[in-house]
């Protein structure tokens, strides 16, 4: 028999939020009511106005709720939502992957579609098993791929992610990723990358042989571990690597694609060609929707029925996609990615001569982040004005989040749409913040 009881309302729904959410989930900040998004804003349950420099974490590229994709879904909505992909099939899924192929970095324009990034990531574990029948997986350390029992396994941004969890996947291992602002060479890049190299040659010749190594599985600008940019040089020589040894090198986009580096892709940003690559978030703008892509030597050797999905590509997702690409060519947004990022730095760059406790700005188109240290230390993480940031921040309505092994990073992610005036008051927010922490440090 059902219970019967009035209607609760939201505010007494988000009182009792650990009583009805997993606390798996991470509460703790902020944890914000909100009851509408538009554009690069979203609109608090108490009636403010809070600029997103955070866009669904990373998701919504072309703006919150943009008109486009908002009437692409709802059409696709009154004509059907879902039916069983292989068994049937409709234009939307197919006409995505002919769309995608031809902003897809190098030859991946065939596609797996699932329903997240992490079942993406999943696919291309997978995917590279299969193909090569090697069992090796080589991620890096700092690296960020999902939170399935899968990508579990190849994600090292922070223990505790892992704690708990195991056993995982087996024969996965460990390498250094390049990381400039806190190697011993921080003003020369490709020593640190030299250095990241060595690592990886050292796993092949103590640890596993090149050739029981089935893929590379790389982020080219890692994101939860803390926006790191490797330099070029490492990528381009794990593209060596890989062509050398017959391993395939898989290229998680999730975070960077659809234009947030400047590019459709960081592949692009960087010119250097994955085999596999994965894809969500951006991908259909806040639409459950992800993508494994690779080329179709490569993707034809999966088997007839090796992997399949219920709901993964389903019809409102793909149409949502569609206009997303639309969006990201007719708003001209790589540009704006490019332009307004640039511009983010030079006044990040600027805001850091006069404030100690930013160590190192840095960016690649519209992924910007700060790394915050401590006064006269040799760069020791801060993350508590991390903290006391976020909140001034938020007080003076604008949303950010953090990111970093330590939680020491602040992460700058507007929508691509984001205009001139909407970053000045962005950043001047968050000057204003940081200036205010740094009163107590
Ligand atoms: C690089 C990367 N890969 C995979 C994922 C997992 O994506 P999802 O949360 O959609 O499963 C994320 C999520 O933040 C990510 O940043």
């Amino acid at each position: 028999m059902s219970k019967a009881r009035n209607k609760r309302s939201f505010e007494d729904l988000v009182k009792h939020i650990n009583d009805l959410l997993a606390p798996s989930l991470a509460q703790d900040w902020p944890n914000l009511p909100v009851v509408r998004a538009e554009g690069a804003y979203i609109y608090g349950q108490d009636g403010k106005r809070y600029l997103d420099f955070l866009a669904g974490f990373g998701a919504c590229n072309v703006g919150h709720n943009h008109s486009r994709v908002v009437e692409a879904a709802k059409s696709q909505m009154s004509k059907m939502i879902h039916t069983a992909i292989g068994v049937t099939n409709y234009e939307s899924i197919l006409r995505l992957a002919d769309e995608l192929g031809q902003v897809t970095p190098g030859d991946a324009n065939v596609f797996f579609f699932g329903n997240s990034g992490a079942e993406a990531v999943d696919g291309a574990i997978k995917l590279a098993r299969y193909s090569t029948q090697r069992k090796g997986i080589i991620a890096f350390l700092g690296g960020f791929h999902g939170r399935s029992l899968g990508t579990t396994s190849v994600t090292s941004s922070k223990a505790k992610y892992r704690t708990g969890h195991g056993p995982f996947l087996p024969d996965v291992y460990f390498a250094q990723f390049p990381y400039p602002f806190r190697s011993t060479t921080p003003d020369d890049p490709e020593k640190c990358g030299q250095s990241a190299l060595d690592d990886l040659l050292r796993l092949f010749e103590y640890v596993i042989e090149p050739e029981d190594v089935a893929a590379l599985l790389v982020e080219p600008v890692q994101g939860e571990g803390g926006y790191i940019i490797p330099p070029k040089s490492w990528l381009s020589a794990l593209r060596e690597i890989c062509d050398k040894y017959g391993i395939l090198l898989i290229f998680d986009e999730v975070q960077t694609g659809f234009g947030r580096t400047g590019e459709w892709f960081a592949a692009q940003s960087f010119d250097v060609q994955p085999d596999i690559l994965t894809l969500a978030k951006g991908i259909a703008n806040g639409f459950p929707l992800g993508a494994t892509a690779a080329r179709a030597e490569i993707m034809q050797k999966w088997g007839a029925a090796s992997h399949g999905t219920t709901c993964g590509g389903n019809p409102v997702s793909c149409a949502a996609g569609l206009a997303v690409i639309e969006v990201i060519r007719e708003e001209n947004l790589l540009v704006n990615a490019r332009e307004q990022g640039a511009y983010m730095l030079e006044r990040l760059r600027e805001l850091q001569t006069r404030t100690p406790i930013i160590g190192d700005v840095r960016g690649l188109g519209l992924m910007v982040a700060v790394e915050f240290v401590k006064p006269d230390t040799d760069k020791e993480p801060n993350s508590e004005v991390v903290q006391r940031i976020l909140r001034l921040a938020l007080d003076k309505d604008l949303l950010l989040y953090p990111c970093g092994h330590w939680t020491q990073v602040i992460r700058l992610i507007p929508p691509l749409t984001v205009t001139r005036e909407q970053i000045d008051k962005g950043l001047d927010i968050f000057s204003s913040a940081i200036l205010e922490a740094t009163i107590h440090d």
